[in-house]
């Protein structure tokens, strides 16, 4: 849970994103994407236009945590909406913020 200390410094709240198909955890600061997770990990995710969500490079699907994510933006459901291979739970990695819980999502190739 995140918060202030009594010395009034704000506490990093840490979430797990798990990673398919290899399996890998990694543990990154709530606030980041799951971009950043991924590459944070090392797992090879294409991102080409920067996290700018114009390429749609970086879909995943969620499989579990989707609440602790961010919710999908006008710019995320347009990029989502022109995927080959869309899902319910599509999301593009770059736009999907963690909040406090883990989450598991799997990385599609391209
Ligand atoms: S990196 Fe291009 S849409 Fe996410």
């Amino acid at each position: 849970m995140s918060g202030f200390l009594r010395t009034g410094k704000r506490r990093t709240t840490q979430a797990g994103v798990t990673l398919l198909p290899s399996g890998r955890t990694v543990w990154v600061s709530s606030g980041s994407s799951l971009l950043e997770a991924a590459l944070a990990a090392g797992e090879e995710i294409a991102h080409p236009c920067g996290g700018r969500a114009l390429c749609g490079a970086c879909h995943v699907i969620v499989r579990e945590g989707c609440r602790s994510l961010s919710k999908v933006r006008k710019a995320e459901l347009e990029r989502l909406a022109r995927l080959d291979g869309k899902k319910s739970l599509s999301r593009l990695a770059c736009q999907a913020v963690l909040g406090s819980h883990s989450v598991t999502v799997q990385l599609i190739k391209q």
